[in-house]
């Protein structure tokens, strides 16, 4: 079987392809476009964009601004990343093609994605999906195209809204008077480092506050101030982007 790979050298597509490598797909075995010229996978078949829509699965991982791309006409799986082009959209381009869609998010270089899908295909091409995926990091199989939207608002955010949390931190302490490098480190410490401690404890949030809140001190009446503003920030978020999404499927 020959996975063909439309922008191999994207931050998804480049991911995607090492991450199958390194776990011990025969690089051979790939074909791949871009639009600059082969970059790595030296093994690799690099060739234009309709030859590669013609492997036997295609992941399509260009931005949705430059597809379809030329020669389109896939007949087998098409695993697609694409924002913007759903299911419908997807179908009436290729009619004769086996389709789904993925959403994985900026992890997926360090395989730390966590991966949503959707598509109606049978067994063996989801058990398929799945372990291409996996490449990647954790793949979650939803039932909805509109779940997908919601994810392409949640995980498919990556580190942006941690990103967002770091900045508002960093501007409030460079102008409380912290040197640069203090202040940089120490928003490290919170945003990345110590948020490192809540993998897998999702279901204990309430818990991990209270346990803040339980000291009466100076966290607690960070707290106490932040709570309400974030939640109505979050959650003015989540809407807008998961409009923007059902948006521009439209
Ligand atoms: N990045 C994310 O976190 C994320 C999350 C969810 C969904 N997505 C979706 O995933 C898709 C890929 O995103 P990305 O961030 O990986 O994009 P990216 O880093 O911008 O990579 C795009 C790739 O497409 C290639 N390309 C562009 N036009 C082409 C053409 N006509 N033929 C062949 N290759 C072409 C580019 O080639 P060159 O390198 O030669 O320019 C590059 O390799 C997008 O549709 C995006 O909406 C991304």
């Amino acid at each position: 079987m020959r996975l063909g790979i439309l922008g191999a050298t994207g931050w998804l597509g480049g991911a995607l392809a090492a991450r199958l490598v390194a776990g011990g797909w025969p690089e051979a075995r790939l074909v791949l476009a871009n639009r600059s010229g082969p970059r790595g996978f030296p093994l690799a078949e690099w060739t234009d964009a309709a030859a590669v829509a013609r492997a036997d699965v295609v992941v399509v991982a260009v931005r949705p601004e430059d597809f379809p791309t030329p020669g389109f006409a896939p007949d087998g799986l098409v695993i697609s990343f694409a924002t913007v082009w759903t299911l419908d959209k997807l179908r009436a381009l290729a009619p004769r093609a086996r389709i789904v869609r993925a959403m994985p998010n900026s992890g997926a270089p360090q395989g730390a994605s966590y991966t949503p899908w959707v598509g109606d295909v049978g067994p063996g091409d989801a058990e398929l999906v799945m372990k291409l995926l996996s490449a990647m990091g954790e793949v979650v199989r939803l039932t909805s195209e509109d779940q997908l939207d919601y994810m392409a608002a949640l995980p498919g955010s990556g580190m942006a809204y941690p990103a967002l949390m770091a900045q508002a931190m960093l501007t409030h302490a460079r102008a409380f008077g912290l040197p640069e490098a203090v202040a940089q480190r120490a928003v490290q410490a919170v945003v990345v480092q110590a948020a490192s401690g809540l993998l897998g404890r999702m279901g204990d949030l309430d818990a991990v506050l209270d346990l803040y809140r339980g000291y009466r001190g100076v966290t607690a009446a960070g707290i106490a101030a932040a709570a309400p503003g974030m939640a109505q920030a979050m959650s003015a978020a989540l809407e807008a982007a998961h409009a923007k999404a059902v948006d521009l499927g439209r």
